[in-house]
C-alpha cells in the first residue's frame, strides 16, 4: 500500500477546503489601487512615533511577549465607545474575532448565518471549523429580509453593516427587529461604521446576544497593523478570552493601535475627506454616467457600468475591469453571483485616485463605441 499523501493524511473537512481569496496587493510601483478599502491617507503621524518608541533604540523590549489581553488596549477601546474593559476583546484584525466567534458557536448542528452577499470570508471561516453555513441571499433591493433571519436556524448571524460589497448600511431600528426575533447571537460587523450615519454601540446595553466587531483597518489607516476588536457583554467576551491565543495581539500592533485611537481629530479629518469624496463620487457615477450605484455609508462604490451603447452585465463589468487593469487601475469584480457580476466594488481614493479612475473609465467608454 502506498503511504498516504499529506493531504490524504489531513482532516477531511481542511483537504476539501478553498482558502480565502483576498484582493491584489500588487509589488511594482504606479498602481491606483482601489480593490481592498484600504484609506487612501497615512494614519496619525502619533502611530509611528509610537511605533518607534516602542522599538526603542535596540529593539530591546521585543524580547519580551506582549500583554496577553491587551488590556491598556481595551480601556482605551471602552473609554472610547463609553463602555467598560470587560465590554472589550481585542483581535489581530476583525479577522481573528470573526474566527474566535465561529469557534465558539459554528458546528454542523449549531449552524452560523450570514447574507450573501456580503464578506466572503465567513463562509471559510466556517469550513475550517468543518461547521454549516446558513447563507440567505438578499435579492437585488439589498433590503434585509427579517423573516428569513429571524426563522434562520443558525445559532450565530453575521451582518455586515455598512454592508460589503454594496455600502449599504442598515439602520438600528432594522437592527433591533433582527435582534428582537432572532433566537441567537447577532454579530453586526461594522468594519465601515466610521463612514456611515449610525452604529449599533447604544444596542449593546439593551441586547445581551448583540456582538459588534470592529476594526483599525480601514478608518484607522492600519491594515497592516492587524487590529480588530469585539464589543459584548462580559460573558460574550469571556467565550473570546477562553478560545484566542494567548499573545494574540504582538507589541507593535497594541502600541500603533493606541496610538491611533488617541488621536481622534487627525481621524475626523480624514472621514471627512473620504466621505465628500464617495459622496461626490456617488453622484458622478449615478447622475453623469447614468450607472446605477448602490447609496454607499462606506469607503467604497458598488457601480454597474454601462458601455457606450449603454448596456450592462458581467462580461460588461469585466470589460471594464479589464481596461482599467491594463491601465494600472485595480479596482474589485466578483464574477460568480449574478447579484454581483454586473458591478464593479471601487473603494474610495484620493480626489486624485478617483480623477485618474475616471479619465480611465472614459477612455473605456470610448473604446466600446465599435
Ligand atoms: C466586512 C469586513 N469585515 C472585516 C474585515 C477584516 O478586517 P481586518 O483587517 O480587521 O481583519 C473586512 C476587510 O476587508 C471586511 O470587509
Amino acid at each position: 500500500m502506498p503511504s498516504p499523501s499529506l493531504t490524504q493524511l489531513a482532516l477531511p473537512h481542511v483537504a476539501r477546503l478553498h482558502a480565502y481569496t483576498p484582493g491584489l496587493q500588487p509589488t511594482e510601483p504606479g498602481w491606483v489601487k482601489l480593490n481592498t478599502n484600504e484609506c487612501p491617507y497615512p494614519p496619525s503621524p502619533r502611530v509611528a512615533e509610537a511605533l518607534r518608541r516602542e522599538i526603542g533604540a535596540d529593539g530591546a523590549s521585543l524580547r519580551l511577549y506582549p500583554n496577553p489581553k491587551s488590556s491598556p488596549l481595551r480601556a482605551a477601546v471602552a473609554a472610547h465607545h463609553g463602555l467598560r474593559e470587560e465590554n472589550v476583546c481585542i483581535g489581530n484584525g476583525s479577522d481573528d474575532i470573526l474566527n474566535l466567534l465561529v469557534r465558539i458557536f459554528g458546528t454542523q448542528a449549531t449552524p452560523t448565518g450570514f447574507m450573501f452577499p456580503s464578506y466572503s470570508l465567513y463562509p471559510v471561516l466556517v469550513g475550517i471549523q468543518d461547521g454549516r453555513s446558513a447563507e440567505i441571499e438578499f435579492d437585488r433591493s439589498m433590503r434585509l429580509p427579517f423573516e428569513r433571519i429571524a426563522a434562520s436556524p443558525a445559532s450565530v448571524f453575521f451582518l455586515t453593516s455598512p454592508n460589503a460589497p454594496t455600502g449599504v448600511a442598515f439602520s438600528n431600528a432594522e437592527l433591533e427587529r433582527i435582534l428582537t426575533t432572532f433566537r441567537g447571537v447577532l454579530v453586526v460587523d461594522e468594519a465601515y461604521v466610521p463612514f456611515a450615519r449610525e452604529n449599533a454601540v447604544s444596542l449593546l446595553a439593551r441586547y445581551p446576544k448583540l456582538v459588534i466587531v470592529r476594526t483599525l483597518s480601514k478608518a484607522y489607516a492600519l491594515a497592516g497593523i492587524r487590529v480588530g476588536y469585539a464589543l459584548a457583554e462580559p460573558e460574550l467576551i469571556g467565550l473570546l478570552d477562553r478560545v484566542r491565543d494567548s499573545y494574540n495581539v504582538n507589541r507593535l500592533s497594541q502600541a500603533a493601535a493606541l496610538a491611533a485611537l488617541g488621536d481622534q481629530p487627525y481621524y475626523d479629518a480624514v472621514l471627512t475627506r473620504v466621505k465628500t469624496t464617495r459622496d461626490a463620487n456617488l453622484q458622478r457615477l449615478t447622475e453623469k454616467r447614468g450607472w446605477f450605484t448602490y447609496p454607499s455609508q462606506a469607503n467604497f462604490l458598488f457601480t454597474e457600468p454601462r458601455n457606450a451603447r449603454g448596456e450592462s452585465g458581467a462580461a460588461v463589468a469585466r470589460s471594464a475591469y479589464d481596461f482599467l487593469c491594463s491601465r494600472k487601475v485595480l479596482v474589485r469584480h466578483f464574477p460568480s453571483h449574478a447579484l454581483t457580476a454586473s458591478f464593479l466594488r471601487i473603494t474610495v481614493g484620493t480626489d486624485g485616485e478617483m480623477t485618474a479612475l475616471h479619465e480611465s473609465l472614459d477612455a473605456w467608454l470610448k473604446s466600446t463605441h465599435a
